[in-house]
């Protein structure tokens, strides 16, 4: 597809923005519909964040992702959000409509899709244990209070973060500790230990059974130490590739009105993914 005047342009702001596989997946998306629009990437700072919103608008751009560090400070700078968006109090997509900016939570959904493909597993009636606090944890656990899961324990090297999320989830969630992780049917790590090589969260084999589904939001190793240990223990495992595609599905789908097609958008973020390690 030639770029034109009519050509529309979305894309994700963040910093660092260099190694985002987003622009691959959508791109991709966007050429097997025949679809006159184009994903850039764009590295803004956080003391542009409010400008670069306004851009949005300036531009005429039909909306973009945002990313790190850009997801909790954008939320305050938006027109409109829903209630999920704003008790998760982090946005990673943003759409316009009548010279409004809206806010999505596209992690959340992301995560319960990549789950149920990954497992065919629902989180209602699941009982959940996240490892970690910070932005994906607390969009994991309000998901997974909104689809009804059973349990959502907390377990965070920090307690006061897990408090924190516990707050804003509500009765079924609790700060936990890794004492929990035998009860859990699914365990997910939305900490950042496991992204470089030799990080260790410390669980042992024996905390794990063939009864555990366990998911990583890491996806870059594409095994984990977690995911290692808990695959040997006879545990189900998957990595976080599933949530980042179905993330963008859903950002995709809001910003063309179009069904995502989901095997090119996987097979172009698998190869931007193994291209860029
Ligand atoms: P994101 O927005 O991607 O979720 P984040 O907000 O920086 O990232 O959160 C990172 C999470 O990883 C936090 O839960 C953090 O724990 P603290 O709340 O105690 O900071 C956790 N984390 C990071 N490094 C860690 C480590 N070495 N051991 C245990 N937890 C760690």
């Amino acid at each position: 597809m030639g770029i034109d005047g009519t050509t529309k342009i979305v894309g994700i702001f963040g910093a660092p923005v260099a190694h985002t596989a987003s622009p691959a997946m959508h791109n991709a998306a966007f050429a097997a519909l025949g679809l006159n629009w184009l994903y850039l990437p764009f590295h803004v700072e956080p003391s542009h964040l409010r400008a670069a919103l306004d851009g949005i608008r300036c531009l005429g751009l039909a909306g973009v992702n945002l990313t790190v560090p850009h997801k909790v400070l954008a939320l305050a700078m938006l027109d409109d959000v829903d209630d999920e968006v704003r008790r998760i109090g982090a946005v990673n997509t943003v759409s316009i409509a009548d010279g409004r900016l809206r806010g999505h939570n596209t992690d959340a959904a992301g995560f319960s899709t990549a789950i149920q493909e990954e497992f065919g597993l629902s989180l209602r009636g699941t009982r959940v244990l996240i490892l970690g606090a910070g932005g994906a944890a607390r969009a994991i656990a309000v998901r997974c209070a909104g689809e009804g899961a059973a349990a959502i324990w907390i377990a965070n090297r920090t307690p006061a973060n897990a408090e924190s999320i516990v707050r804003a989830v509500g009765d079924r969630a609790h700060v936990a500790s890794l004492r929990s992780l035998p009860e859990a049917d699914l365990v997910v790590n939305a900490t950042s230990v496991g992204l470089h090589e030799g990080d260790s969260l410390g669980l042992p084999a024996k905390f794990f059974s063939a009864r555990h589904c366990v998911f990583d939001t890491i996806y870059r190793p594409a095994e984990t130490e977690l995911l290692r240990t808990a695959r040997q223990a006879g545990a189900r495992v998957a990595n976080g590739t599933g949530m980042l595609l179905h993330q963008g599905a859903r950002a995709f789908e809001i910003w063309t009105g179009e069904k995502a097609p989901l095997s090119v958008m996987r097979d172009a973020l698998q190869a931007a993914i193994e291209g860029n390690a």
